[in-house]
C-alpha cells in the first residue's frame, strides 16, 4: 500500500519535473532550425566564443548561471554538429570497427541531456542511446574549461565511447581523453588536460589516491580536479561496486598475519569437518531408507552447518520431502528459545559456518584439534570483567593494577588477532571458491566481480580475507603489504561539485540514491515504444534440468537462425553453458572476463542470424548488439537468463541487451531450486509445495505470473539487506573520510606551497607551547618539569641549552613558549642561511611530506585493526559505529599531533647539502660537538645517544667521504626507541611516567 503511495507520488512528481523541463527542448529545437545555414567554421567558432566568455568568470557559481542561460542554444549547436555529421555519413572506426554516424538527438534525448546537467540521474530505458545523451551535458560544461569527466564501467566502454562520441566533441572543436589501465602517468595527465575525459571508476579513483597521497610534487600529479561528472550505469558503479573499496596497498615493516602458520591445520580440519559430514551424510541417507524423515532431517541439517556446499546435501534439497524435513529440523531448533540444543548440536561439529551471512565458528572440538591442551587459546576472555577483578584487588597497587590491566589487554589483542585469522581462513576455505569469486593468475589471487565476472586485478578484500584465500591457495602470500591510500567509490564520487548519473535502472534504487548520493531520479520515457516481450520464468527442480531445458531452448532458435544472448551469473556457469552447447556442435562466442580482448568483435557479432553469444550478467552491460539482416523477421535478439540475479536491476540489465530502440526481441529467465538465490532466500520452500501439488516429472517446468513474483520477494529482500551492508561500511568509511580529507589538503597545501617555511613555522608555532605546556603547566601535585623539558629541548634541536642559560624558572609558561620558539627559528635561520635557497624550499618540503605520509600510513594500519576490534567489543552490548568514530577521533588527534612532533624533530636532521651541513656544524654550539660529534653513530648505538647527535647526515659523513654534489640526506631516527609502555618511566630522563610526558596525547 505504502508502496503503492510512494509510486503515485513519485510518478506524478516525475512528470511535473518533466513538463517543467518541455519548453527547454522546444526552445532547444527552435534555436537549431537557423543553425542548419551556418558554415561549419561558424558552428565552431560558437564553442571558443563561450570557452572565452566563461574563462572571464572567476566564480563557479557565477559561471553556472551562465551555463544555465546558454543550455538551449549550447544543446543546439550539439544536435547541429549531429546532424551534420548524419547528412554526410560521416566514416570512422570504433574500437577497430567500421562505423558510419547516423544519429541526431531525439527529443526525449534532449531532455535527458537537461536531466544530466541539473546533476540528476537520469534513467533512460536499455537501447535508448544514453551515450549521445552525454556529448550535450558534456559539451555545456566542458566550456567552463575545467574539465568534464564520463566514467563508464569497463575500459573497454570508455574506449569505445571515446572513439565514438570524439567524433561530434572533434567536430564542435573540443579536446577528448579517454584513460586506460596501461597508461603511463605522463600519458594520463595529457588525457585529463582534455576538455572531456572518459575513462573507468577505478582508474579515476586510483588517480585520485596516487595524486593526493602519494605524488611529492606537483609535477607526479595528474588529476586537474573534480569538477563535474557523469557516471554511466550509475547504479552498477554507485551500488554494486561500492561495497569493495579501492585500495593500493605497499611494503610495510609490520606482519602480523599468521596464515601460513595456521593454513596446514585448517587445511587438515576442514578435511576431517568433510569426511565427518559425508558420514553424517550417508546416516541420514540410510534413516530416510528407513523411513525415519524426522531424524534424516536432523541430520541433513547438521550437515548443512558444518559443509553448506556439500554435495549429498544439494543433491537431497532437490527432493521436495527430504527438502521439507531439513527445512523443518532447522526451524525447530531455532525455535528452541534457549537454543541449547543448536549448540549441542554445532559442538558435534568441528566448526560451523553460515553461508548467508558469510561467517563462521569453532566448537569445542575444533579449538582442541587445532591448539590440543589449551582450548581457551580460541576463546576471548571477558575483558570488562577481569578488569573489574584487578581493580577490586586489594593487594595491588595502583601502578600494578594499571600494569595488569595493560597485560590482559595486549593478551586480549593477541588472542583476537588468532581468532581473526583462523575465521578467514575458514572462511577462504569453505565459501570462496576458484574461478567463482577468484582466479588464480601468475600466480596471484584475483578477485573476480562476482556481478560482471570481470576480472579486478589490484583490487584485494580487506580485512585478511586476501592472505586467507592466498594461503589456501598456496600462492605467495602478500605478506609485505599494507594499506597505502584508499578510498570507497562512493567517496571519490563526492569529491564532485556536480555529479549526474544514468542508467537503465535506477528506479528500484532511488532511495538510496537519494539517501546516500543527494541524486534524484528522473525517469524519462522512451523515444519508440519498447517491442519487447518478458516471458515467464521457467523453474526446474534441479539445475541440471534447467540447464538442459536452456540447450535446448538454445538449439531450437540456433536452427531457425534467431541470434541468442546466454546471461549468467558466473563466469564457472559461463563455462558449464559453453561446454554443454560444444557437446550439442552447437558454435558459439563466450563474452567473459578471460576474453576481454575480442570482446568488441564478439558483440559486433551478436546480433547476426544463428549466433549464440554467452556472457556473465554484467560483462554485457552497455553493450550495443545491432540486429543483421533479416533478423528482425525471427523475432530479433532472444534473451536466455541462465538464473534469477540477486538484484532485479541486474536482470532487467540484462534483458536490456535486446529490443533496443524500437526493434523487437524476447527475453526468458531459466530458474532451478538449486540456485544461491532459491535456496538462501527462502522462495524454493513455497514453490516445492507447489510443484509437489501439481506432480512434477523430472525435466518439466513450472511457469506462472505468480511465481515470478515469488522469485522478485526472494530478490527484493537480498536487495534490503545489501543496502544495509553497503550503508554500514558507508558510515564507517565517512570517519575516515574526513580524516582523509583533512590529510590530504594539507599535503596538497604542502606540495603546492610557495613558502613551505612559513608552513614549517606553524608547526614550531603550535607544537613548541603544546610541549612546554605538558611540561611546565603540571596538574595539582606536581612540579613543573624543567630539566625534562630541557632535556626535551635538546635532544630535539642542536640549541645547546643549558640550565643557566635556560632560565625557565624567571618565566611563564607563555612566555618559555615564546623564548623557545625564538631561539629554534633562529637557529633554523642559521642553519638553512648556508644552503640553497630552492633546495632548502625542496627540503622543507620533503620533511612534511615524509611526516605526514609515514604517520597517516601507520595510522591507516591502525584503523584497520580498530574496526576489526570494535566488532569484537560488539559483545559486550555497544555499537561498534560509535564505538569506532570515539576512538578514530582519539586516534587522529594523536596523530596530528606525531605529525607536528616528527616534522620538529626532523628539522634540523635533514639537510640539502653536504657542504651546507658541514658550515651548520661549525656554527654549532661547542658542547654539543665535542661530546657528540666525532663518533659516528653505530647501528646498535643506544638510541638516545643516536638522538643526541643533533645531524642526521653523520651516517652519510662517515661512510661516503668524497659526498661532494647535491643531495639530499634524511636521518630517518625513526622509532629507534623500543615502544614504550604508558606506565613505564619516560625515556626522556624526565622522571614521569611516559604517558604523562612524551607519551602524551596533545
Ligand atoms: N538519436 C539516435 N538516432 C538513431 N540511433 C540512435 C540514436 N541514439 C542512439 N541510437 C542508437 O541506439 C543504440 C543504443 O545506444 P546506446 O548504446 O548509447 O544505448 P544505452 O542507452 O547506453 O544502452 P545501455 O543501457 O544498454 O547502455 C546504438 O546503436 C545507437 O547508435
Ligand atoms: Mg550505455
Amino acid at each position: 500500500m505504502v508502496g503503492w503511495i510512494l509510486k503515485k507520488i513519485l510518478g506524478s512528481r516525475n512528470q511535473r519535473e518533466l513538463k517543467r523541463m518541455m519548453p527547454i527542448v522546444r526552445r532547444i529545437n527552435e534555436l537549431e532550425a537557423p543553425l542548419q545555414n551556418l558554415s561549419d567554421e561558424a558552428l565552431r567558432a560558437k564553442t571558443a566564443a563561450w570557452k572565452e566568455e566563461l574563462a572571464k568568470i572567476p566564480a563557479l557559481e557565477d559561471q553556472w548561471k551562465r551555463l544555465d542561460e546558454i543550455l538551449p542554444e549550447a544543446f543546439a549547436v550539439v544536435k547541429n554538429a549531429a546532424r551534420r555529421l548524419s547528412d554526410r555519413k560521416h566514416s570512422f572506426t570504433v574500437c577497430d570497427q567500421p562505423m558510419v554516424w547516423n544519429m541526431v538527438h531525439f527529443d526525449v534525448q534532449l531532455l535527458g541531456g537537461v536531466v544530466l546537467h541539473r546533476g540528476r540521474i537520469a534513467e533512460m530505458a536499455t537501447g535508448e542511446g544514453k551515450t549521445l545523451v552525454a556529448t550535450l551535458p558534456l559539451y555545456l560544461n566542458a566550456l567552463t574549461g575545467r574539465g568534464a569527466h564520463l566514467v563508464t564501467v569497463n575500459d573497454y566502454l570508455a574506449r569505445r565511447d571515446a572513439e565514438w562520441m570524439g567524433q561530434l566533441y572533434d567536430f564542435l572543436g573540443l579536446t577528448i581523453g579517454c584513460i586506460q589501465h596501461d597508461q603511463e602517468p605522463n600519458v594520463r595527465r595529457e588525457q585529463y588536460a582534455m576538455d572531456i575525459t572518459y575513462g573507468t571508476n577505478s582508474e579515476f579513483g586510483f588517480d585520485y589516491l596516487r595524486d593526493n597521497g602519494m605524488a611529492t610534487t606537483r609535477e607526479q600529479q595528474v588529476q586537474r580536479g573534480y569538477y563535474y561528472a557523469i557516471v554511466d550505469e550509475v547504479d552498477s558503479i554507485l551500488i554494486d561496486e561500492a561495497r569493495t573499496p579501492l585500495i593500493i596497498s605497499g611494503p610495510t615493516t609490520i606482519s602480523t598475519h599468521q596464515y601460513d602458520k595456521w593454513k596446514a591445520l585448517i587445511d587438515q580440519l576442514v578435511r576431517k569437518q568433510t569426511m565427518l559430514c559425508n558420514r553424517v551424510a550417508s546416516e541420514a541417507i540410510e534413516k530416510f531408507e528407513q523411513g525415519d524423515v524426522e531424524t534424516g532431517g536432523r541430520l541433513m541439517f547438521k550437515v548443512k552447518l558444518g559443509q553448506p556446499r556439500n554435495k549429498q546435501l544439494l543433491r537431497m534439497m532437490e527432493d521436495p520431502d527430504k527438502r521439507r524435513a531439513i527445512d523443518k529440523a532447522e526451524l525447530s531448533f531455532y525455535a528452541d528459545s534457549r537454543k541449547e540444543e543448536l549448540f549441542a548440536l554445532k559442538e558435534e561439529l568441528f566448526f560451523t559456518i553460515d553461508e548467508k551471512s558469510n561467517e563462521s565458528d569453532l566448537s569445542e572440538q575444533g579449538r582442541n584439534f587445532l591448539n590440543p591442551g589449551d582450548p581457551n587459546a580460541f576463546v576471548l576472555p571477558d575483558l570488562i570483567n577481569e578488569f573489574t577483578e584487578i581493580d577490586l584487588d586489594p593487594n595491588l597497587s595502583d601502578d600494578e593494577k594499571e600494569r595488569a590491566k595493560t597485560e590482559r589487554q595486549q593478551h586480549c589483542d593477541a588472542q583476537a588477532e588468532r581468532i581473526h585469522n583462523i575465521s578467514q581462513l575458514l572462511r577462504a576455505y569453505c565459501l570462496f571458491e576458484k574461478d567463482v569469486q577468484y582466479v588464480i593468475e601468475d600466480n596471484k589471487v584475483v578477485i573476480v566481480d562476482e556481478f560482471t565476472g570481470r576480472k579486478m586485478p589490484g583490487r584485494r578484500w580487506s580485512d585478511g580475507l586476501h592472505q586467507a584465500v592466498e594461503a589456501k591457495e598456496g600462492v605467495q602470500i602478500d605478506r609485505e603489504t599494507q594499506t597505502l591510500a584508499t578510498i570507497t567509490i562512493q567517496n571519490y564520487f563526492r569529491l564532485y561539485q556536480k555529479l549526474a548519473g544514468m542508467t537503465g535502472t535506477a528506479e528500484t534504487e532511488a532511495a538510496e540514491f537519494h539517501d546516500i548520493y543527494k541524486l534524484d531520479v528522473n525517469v524519462i520515457p522512451t523515444n519508440r515504444p519498447v517491442a519487447r516481450k518478458d516471458h515467464n520464468d521457467h523453474i526446474y527442480k534441479t539445475r541440471r534440468e534447467k540447464y538442459n531445458a536452456v540447450v535446448n531452448e538454445i538449439r531450437d532458435c540456433h536452427s531457425k537462425e534467431q541470434p541468442v544472448l546466454v546471461g549468467t551469473v558466473s563466469v564457472e556457469a559461463s563455462e558449464l553453458v559453453s561446454r554443454m552447447l560444444k557437446r550439442e556442435k552447437i558454435p558459439h562466442n563466450v563474452l567473459n572476463a578471460k576474453f576481454h580482448m575480442q570482446e568488441a568483435e564478439i558483440v559486433a557479432r551478436a546480433g547476426q542470424p544463428g549466433t549464440v553469444t554467452i556472457s556473465t550478467n554484467m560483462a554485457g552491460r552497455g553493450t550495443d548488439i545491432k540486429l543483421g539482416d533479416r533478423v528482425a523477421d525471427r523475432g530479433g535478439l532472444y534473451v536466455i537468463g541462465t538464473e534469477r540475479h540477486e538484484a532485479r536491476r541486474i536482470d532487467r540489465q540484462l534483458r536490456g541487451r535486446c529490443a533496443r530502440q524500437g526493434d523487437p526481441g524476447a527475453s526468458r529467465f531459466y530458474v532451478s531450486f538449486e540456485d544461491d538465490l532459491m535456496r538462501n532466500f527462502g522462495a524454493a520452500d513455497r514453490m516445492t509445495r507447489i510443484m509437489e501439488r501439481f506432480g512434477l516429472e523430472e525435466g518439466q517446468e513450472l511457469e506462472h505470473r505468480w511465481l515470478n513474483k515469488s522469485v522478485e520477494t526472494a530478490q527484493k529482500r537480498v536487495e534490503q539487506r545489501n543496502y544495509l551492508i553497503r550503508k554500514r561500511t558507508l558510515d564507517f568509511d565517512d570517519v575516515m573520510n574526513m580524516q582523509r580529507e583533512v590529510v590530504y589538503t594539507y599535503r596538497n597545501e604542502t606540495i603546492d606551497s610557495e613558502e613551505p617555511r612559513t608552513l614549517i613555522y606553524e608547526v614550531i608555532d603550535e607544537a613548541v607551547p603544546a610541549k612546554v605546556k605538558e611540561y611546565l603547566a603540571a596538574e595539582r601535585d606536581e612540579e613543573p618539569n624543567y630539566t625534562g623539558l630541557l632535556n626535551w629541548v635538546n635532544t630535539t634541536f642542536p640549541l645547546g641549552l643549558t640550565k643557566e642559560k635556560a632560565q625557565f624558572e624567571t618565566r611563564t609558561v607563555d612566555e618559555n613558549a615564546q623564548f623557545l620558539i625564538g631561539k629554534i627559528k633562529e637557529a633554523y635561520e642559521r642553519k638553512s642561511s648556508h644552503e640553497e635557497a630552492t633546495a632548502v624550499k625542496s627540503l622543507e618540503r620533503y620533511i612534511i611530506l615524509n611526516a605526514v605520509d609515514r604517520l597517516w600510513q601507520e595510522h591507516l594500519y591502525a584503523m584497520d585493526a580498530l574496526r576489526e576490534g570494535v566488532y569484537l567489543r560488539g559483545y559486550a552490548q555497544k555499537d561498534p559505529l560509535i564505538e569506532y568514530k570515539t576512538e578514530a577521533y582519539d586516534m587522529f588527534v594523536e596523530l596530528m599531533a606525531n605529525i607536528k612532533n616528527e616534522v620538529l624533530h626532523n628539522l634540523f636532521r635533514s639537510t640539502s647539502n653536504l657542504q651546507a651541513f658541514e658550515n651548520f656544524l661549525a656554527t654549532l654550539p661547542q658542547f654539543l660537538l665535542r661530546e657528540h660529534v666525532p663518533t659516528a653513530p653505530s647501528a646498535n648505538a643506544p638510541a638516545r645517544d643516536r638522538q643526541l647527535q643533533p645531524v642526521g647526515a653523520m651516517a652519510a659523513v662517515a661512510g661516503d667521504g668524497d659526498g661532494a654534489g647535491e643531495m639530499t640526506l634524511d636521518l630517518p631516527i625513526r622509532r629507534s626507541m623500543p615502544k614504550v609502555g604508558r606506565n613505564e618511566p619516560c625515556p626522556c630522563g624526565s622522571g614521569r611516567k611516559y604517558k604523562n610526558c612524551c607519551g602524551r596525547v596533545a
